[in-house]
Parts: C-alpha cells; sequence; structure tokens
C-alpha cells in the first residue's frame, strides 16, 4: 500500500486529513510533526475513529536532514501533504520572525524532498489571507482575485509559499502541486472523539466561543463592532474542517490520475457563506443552547474586515461538496468541547 506523508498529521487539520485517509483504506499515512502546536493525544484520537494507529515522526519540518531520513524510511511515498504551519494571524503581527522562518523553511525543505526522492504529488495549506483585504464589491473572491499583499505576516507566509511552489513547478518537470486556500476551518469530526486543542489561551474564534461557553473562559471579546458589516462585527466565511480534510482526498486523486490541467493549481475551499462574529455566536448559541458571555471590544491588528468564498472551481474540477453548516459546525465544536472536558475532569480526579 503506497503512503501519504503528512505534515502537522498530529494538528487540528492534519488530524483530520488523516482520519479521512485510513477510513477511505487506500493509503498508509506517515506523518511529521513535533508537537509544537499540537498534542500527540491526537494519535489516540485518530486510532480511536479510525482503527488505525498513525506513525508520526516528532522532528521539525525545518530540520531538513531529519525530514530527509523519513523520507528514506519510506521509499513508497507517492504524495505529500503540507498541513504544518503557524497559522494566528494575531500572533503572527507580534512575532512575525517566528512565523517566516517556521512556515517557509518547513515549505522549501518539503518541496525540496519531493524532488529528491521523486514524489510526484504535492498538496499545500494555503489560505484565505493570500487575498489580504478584499473591497467589498470584489466578494466573493474566486482563484483568479488578485492576490495583493496580505493583511498579517501569516498571511504573507502563504502568499510567499505559493510563489514559492510556483518557482520551484516551473523549475522542474518531476512534481505536480495544488495550493487549498482554506477560508476558516472550524468544528470537529462528528464522533466529538478529534477536534481542535489549542495550547493554552486560543487565538481562533471558535475555540474561544467553546471555552467561554464551559466557563473555561470568563468572556469572549468580539474583536470590533464597527465594521462596514451588517452588524459591524467582521465577517468571515466558516467551513467545517471534516469538509476542509475530504478536500484533500479529493486533490489527491486529481493530481494521481492525471486530471490536473496545469503543473500547479489553486483553489478555494470555502462554504460560500458569510457570517459575522456575531452571527457566529448566535450560530453556537442556538446549537449549544448556551448563552455566550460576550463584549464587543477593539479592532485586532491584523484582521481583514469582510471575506467570503466562490469556491465553485473546486466543485467543478475536484467534485468537491460541502456537507456541513454553520449549525454542525457549532454543534460539532460543542460536541468536541464537552468531550475535551470530561477527559481534562477524569485526569484530574
Ligand atoms: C475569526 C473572526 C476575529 C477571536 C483564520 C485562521 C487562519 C486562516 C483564516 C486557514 C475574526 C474574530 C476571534 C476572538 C473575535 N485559516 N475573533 N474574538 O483571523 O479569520 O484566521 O482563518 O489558514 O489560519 O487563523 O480567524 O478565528 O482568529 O478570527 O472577535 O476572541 O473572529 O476578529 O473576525 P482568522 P479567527
Amino acid at each position: 500500500m503506497a503512503t501519504i506523508l503528512i505534515t502537522g498529521g498530529t494538528g487540528y487539520i492534519g488530524s483530520h486529513a488523516a482520519i479521512q485517509l485510513f477510513e477511505q483504506g487506500r493509503f498508509n499515512v506517515v506523518s511529521i510533526d513535533n508537537q509544537l502546536r499540537s498534542s500527540i493525544k491526537a494519535l489516540d484520537r485518530i486510532e480511536a475513529i479510525s482503527g488505525r494507529r498513525m506513525t508520526n515522526y516528532s522532528i521539525d519540518a525545518c530540520d531538513l536532514h531529519a525530514v530527509e531520513e523519513v523520507f528514506e524510511a519510506h521509499p513508497d511515498i507517492v504524495g505529500v501533504i503540507h498541513f504544518a504551519a503557524l497559522k494566528a494571524v494575531g500572533e503572527s503581527v507580534e512575532h512575525p520572525l517566528f512565523y517566516y522562518r517556521n512556515n517557509l523553511e518547513s515549505l522549501v525543505n518539503m518541496l525540496a524532498c519531493c524532488e529528491k526522492y521523486h514524489v510526484a504529488n504535492f498538496i499545500f495549506s494555503s489560505s484565505c489571507t493570500v487575498y489580504g483585504d478584499i473591497a467589498v464589491e470584489e466578494l466573493p473572491v474566486t482563484e483568479k482575485t488578485i492576490t495583493t499583499e496580505a493583511a498579517s505576516p501569516y498571511g504573507a507566509t502563504k502568499l510567499m509559499g505559493e510563489r514559492i511552489i510556483q518557482d520551484f513547478i516551473v523549475s522542474t518537470d518531476k512534481v505536480k502541486a495544488i495550493a487549498l486556500r482554506y477560508f476558516n476551518p472550524v468544528g470537529a469530526h462528528e464522533s466529538g472523539l478529534n477536534g481542535e486543542e489549542p495550547i493554552g489561551r486560543p487565538n481562533n474564534l471558535v475555540p474561544y466561543i467553546t471555552m467561554t461557553a464551559s466557563g473555561l473562559l470568563e468572556q469572549l471579546t468580539v474583536f470590533g463592532g464597527d465594521y462596514n458589516t451588517r452588524d459591524g462585527s467582521a465577517l468571515r466565511d466558516y467551513i467545517h474542517v471534516t469538509d476542509i480534510a475530504d478536500a484533500h482526498l479529493l486533490a489527491l486523486d486529481y493530481l494521481m490520475e492525471g486530471r490536473n490541467t496545469a503543473p500547479y493549481e489553486r483553489f478555494n475551499l470555502g462554504s460560500g457563506n458569510g457570517v459575522t462574529v456575531l452571527e457566529a455566536i448566535a450560530a453556537f448559541e442556538k446549537a449549544s443552547g448556551v448563552k455566550l458571555n460576550y463584549r464587543v471590544g477593539d479592532r485586532r491588528p491584523g484582521d481583514v474586515e469582510q471575506i467570503y468564498s466562490d469556491s465553485s472551481l473546486a466543485k467543478e474540477k475536484l467534485g468537491w461538496e460541502t456537507k456541513y453548516d454553520i449549525n454542525d459546525m457549532m454543534a460539532s465544536a460543542w460536541k468536541w468541547q464537552l468531550e475535551l472536558n470530561k477527559t481534562k475532569e477524569k485526569q484530574q480526579s
């Protein structure tokens, strides 16, 4: 059975992709993840759901020699999915060099190893943050929307990452690539046995909501109530993490079956629905039955006002269809938070 190498396999999106790959049953899956922003417990969760124990190499993807050793140990790798990256917009504004080194050096290493070890299929975890601040008349964004200045160092690492891949693909005929531009991945596996587990105080909205709702955090601050949106709070395109994971399996098949129409293609992965922060809170309250304690505060540096996607290209070329709506996202996130809290209470008793 051929192997797919994923980086960030114990992380939020990587672990959900590993579950989908194992359940599909066509590939062995190995991971590179040093648990900088994830927990090794993800291996237990993946196994509990899929019945498969993923091999994870706890090495830094920025360490080229260590990465080469993984490729040498697995000569049957036929595809790489590069999830591993730091991804908090706010944090990247405070620590830009940390983001540039981590996100770009790891990408360069993975590409170099694909060429050296003859791995022809490369999928890159990109982001809607490559679009930067979008004028409302340009929404929804398509893959043709001009990517200008990213609004944060995080977004800049994704924009530069896409350019690095482009220049690399032009320089070699050995590798084909796809960049998947995620909008806002949220939610958890429908079983309630895997989900997002931020380390410390969460940067992202939905884990902040669920931790506040379960009393682990005092109050959610809505970052900005004076945006030019229908209710003044910022607008995003939330997409269920399992829908995102499924897109990676379709993208792999698209490349491996030779259906790609160019050696490097980019696809939006969003639900196509714009939801404001206040609407996301209302959807959570409806799905969980819990009233959320929140206040409206100042804007967060690096945030864009509003963005949502036209993801019809992924539907047309990859055959990708979203299965979950905002209520499923909030209900699954809440179910996962309750599961997490139960596990932590058991550990403390
Ligand atoms: C969402 C909205 C905040 C926390 C994310 C990922 C990034 C990329 C794009 C994939 C914003 C508001 C948040 C809080 C709030 N995805 N918010 N209070 O910044 O859109 O970026 O999606 O690559 O990796 O980070 O997501 O969840 O941080 O914020 O009001 O306590 O929620 O201002 O409007 P963001 P987020």
